[in-house]
């Protein structure tokens, strides 16, 4: 589907972003281990977390769909089915791909192949196939460590691992064996990743424990979480925000938004950019001052999801550079950090964000061609790309290559551009923001 972005000279108005991508794959799949029902209000309906009802309701949970909340009802930790036919198609999440193996992996008796459509099949899963070993597990890739992916049940053993990257859905994937295996299991990241894990079962009553960058995990018979809020997806927010970034003269308030601080990377790097962003994003623990209520010393790491609004206004924006310390909490943001870069005066650069390449598409490349060919000056480097701005956007034809974040980008661009951006593939945009281009329109007025 080919879709055209004509410039826009000030973007107004309210968004509510849809509900987040990453809590709602993980409320329907801890909600399928728990022996209680699970209420999930605001569970986001789109391509990647349809892919995880499917999953579910294959290894045989129920999944009740009411107006503005989904039951689920569980089969408990230990009780995952073999689905008729054997194959769980995972679709184009990738973060259902890495972290359901860790829930299978520690039940004997029951064996599964989980699949799914091409971008999913190129994507790598030896990352968690060596842990998972390493605690015991039978877990088979293709040939380079891409799925599909062949779990067949077994006793684990808990076992200290030390992450070679930070990635959320690797840490979420060890941390559900650790809590199928006998013993304790730890994880330690070189960074912080998204942390809406470890917040989730320490309210079902996991015996998990949080310190600095690494996470404990003990055995444990049941989960019991008996509600989840998920709160807007500020991965999908930060297109709106960005718009606001680069298109002169604009005021756009995003809506109950998550404000959690292992997903606010973008808007640090916005404001440093030159961005007035004002919002209440929440603190990392062990910053900020004490409070009345609290003694000093560090604040325990939260498990409630802080949502609440923020307010984004155009200003000149200034080039930046994003060493790898950051790459892991804007993440699926640093697309936009690029289109930044072309308002921005001096050369922006990206490094240690290699993971970018193996993301829905090669987004270094997918960033760096689509940009350029609407008029961009920019490259790409084996670990990130570097902007030299200010480069104000032509227009013309922008690739989505199947990527929904590339697609929401090409859009955007499209809004600051003088002639007017045409995205290829804009049905993409669906896997994780139904109603993007509505939204989008609706700001500028169209
Ligand atoms: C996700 C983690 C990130 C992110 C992805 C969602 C998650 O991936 O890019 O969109 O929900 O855990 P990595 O764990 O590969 O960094």
């Amino acid at each position: 589907m080919r879709r055209r972005f004509g410039p826009s000279d000030r973007l107004r108005g309210e968004v509510t972003p849809p509900p987040d991508k990453s809590i709602s794959h993980r409320a329907a799949l801890f909600g399928a281990m728990c022996d209680e029902p699970v209420t999930v209000r605001n569970f986001l309906d789109a391509g990647d977390t349809r892919s995880t009802l499917g999953a579910v309701l294959s290894l045989g949970a129920g999944v009740d769909e009411r107006e503005h909340e989904l039951v689920i009802r569980g089969v408990g930790l230990h009780g995952a089915f073999e689905p008729t036919g054997g194959v769980l198609d995972v679709g184009n999440a990738g973060t259902l791909m890495r972290i359901l193996p860790g829930w299978l992996a520690g039940q004997p008796g029951g064996r599964w192949t989980l699949d799914g459509d091409e971008s999913v099949r190129r994507r790598p899963v030896g990352r968690v196939v060596e842990p998972l070993r390493a605690m015991g597990g039978e877990v088979e890739a293709r040939e380079g460590g891409r799925p599909p992916l062949t779990v067949t049940g077994r006793s684990l053993h808990g076992a200290r691992h030390s992450l070679p990257m930070a990635s959320a859905q690797v840490k979420t994937c060890l941390i559900l064996a650790g809590l199928l295996a006998s013993g304790e299991t730890e994880i330690v990241e070189p960074l912080p990743s998204r942390d809406h894990t470890e917040r989730m079962l320490a309210r079902a009553r996991a015996p998990i424990v949080r310190e600095g960058r690494g996470v404990r995990v003990a055995p444990t018979d049941e989960l019991e979480l008996d509600e989840v809020l998920v709160p807007g997806d500020p991965s999908s927010a930060a297109f709106p925000v960005a718009a606001a970034c680069v298109v002169p003269h604009s005021r756009v308030v995003v809506r109950d938004v998550s404000l959690n601080w292992t997903r606010a990377g973008f808007l640090r790097i916005a404001e440093r950019m030159g961005a007035v962003i004002v919002g209440e994003v929440e603190q990392p623990p062990g910053t900020g001052a004490s409070t009345p209520d609290r003694p000093p010393g560090p604040a325990p790491a939260p498990d409630s999801e802080p949502a609440g609004d923020i307010d984004v206004r155009s200003a000149p924006l200034e080039s930046t550079t994003v060493e790898a310390d950051e790459v892991p909490l804007a993440i699926d943001e640093l697309p936009l950090v690029a289109l930044l870069g072309c308002f921005a005066e001096g050369d922006t650069v990206v490094r240690g964000a290699e993971e970018l390449r193996v993301k829905e598409s090669d987004r270094i490349a997918g960033v760096v061609e689509g940009l350029r060919a609407i008029g961009a000056h920019l490259e790409a480097t084996p670990d990130g790309f570097v902007v030299h701005g200010p480069c104000p956007l032509r227009g013309g034809r922008f690739e989505a290559r199947g990527d929904h974040r590339l697609a929401m980008l090409g859009a955007i661009a499209g809004l600051s551009s003088r002639d007017g951006v045409e995205v290829d593939g804009m049905e993409s945009a669906e896997i994780s923001y139904p109603g993007f281009e509505r939204d989008l329109r609706a700001l500028a007025g169209r």
